[in-house]
């Protein structure tokens, strides 16, 4: 696990931008995991920025986002299809056909739609890099504690930390979607790459679990440990609680040196 931590989350979302800058060149056609939450939209802006100034097209990327609620309309404003949409689709070259997310509403059978979510990712060869955030409890995706680490693409119902982070998305006379489908543990760890990026406190603690923490369901993001290529971008609120901060940053630079005369995606 490579930790890169910087001074705040300005310097995280344009450190991550310019890898996944740097994964679209060396594959121009490459399938990219993507995610919702509050952490990644300075990351969404800064490449729409990039595509602006020609540093960047999406005109043959693939995007598979990592969950949905379940049962929502994709033009409800809470829908992730609504924020992939907003935030960055339609701002950038890419082809909405080439944009996938985890849907199923009330009609579809969730066990069926996860497979097919699941062969959709297959039919074009496997997630070139998935991009995360990580929650307070821990949890990748909507894999919340106690997911098991071999899960596929499926139904889950959000813990009530969960459903009380994200209800503040939500108006007091809109009903909050309780359950949500969300790729794996094991679709996650499938990834050739895993870029995962925390800001703020309030993620101390979970990023601390995950990187020096016992593998344990109760931190589903501890099993990026066993995964070979994870990358993880955090500010210096969300590396306080970090122990070994020194020897992470002595390292990095190390890769960094690396990466510049070999190449930043070896397994690509
Ligand atoms: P956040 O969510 O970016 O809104 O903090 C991250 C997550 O829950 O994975």
């Amino acid at each position: 696990m490579q930790v890169l931590i910087f001074d705040d989350k300005k310097a995280v979302a344009e450190n991550a931008a310019t890898l996944l800058q740097k994964l679209i060149l060396a594959k121009s056609n490459a399938n990219i995991g993507l995610a919702t939450g509050s952490t990644p939209i300075d990351l969404y802006k800064q490449l729409v920025s990039l595509y602006k100034n020609q540093q960047i097209s999406f005109a043959q990327v693939n995007t598979f986002n990592l969950d949905e609620y379940y049962d929502i309309d994709e033009n409800n404003s809470n829908s992730y299809r609504y924020f992939m949409n907003s935030q960055l689709f339609d701002h950038i070259d890419i082809d909405k056909n080439n944009t996938y997310l985890p849907t199923c509403n009330a009609k579809q059978d969730p066990r069926k739609q996860g497979e097919h979510f699941e062969q959709q990712i297959a039919a074009l060869g496997g997630l070139d890099l998935q991009l995360l955030g990580i929650g307070g409890n821990g949890h990748i995706g909507f894999n919340e504690p106690s997911s098991s680490f071999a899960s596929r693409t499926r139904i889950k119902s959000l813990t009530e930390q969960t459903v009380s982070d994200n209800s503040r998305m939500f108006s007091a006379d809109e009903q909050q979607p309780k359950m949500a489908m969300t790729m794996g543990i094991a679709t996650i760890m499938d990834a050739k790459y895993v870029l995962l990026i925390a800001t703020g406190k309030n993620k101390a603690q979970a990023v601390n679990a995950m990187v020096n923490g016992p593998l344990s369901a109760s931190c589903p993001a501890s099993i990026l440990q066993m995964h070979k290529n994870v990358i993880v971008m955090i500010d210096s609120d969300a590396a306080s609680l970090l122990a070994n901060k020194d020897y992470f940053t002595w390292v990095s630079q190390q890769n960094h040196t690396i990466n510049e005369i070999y190449g930043q995606f070896p397994d690509l």
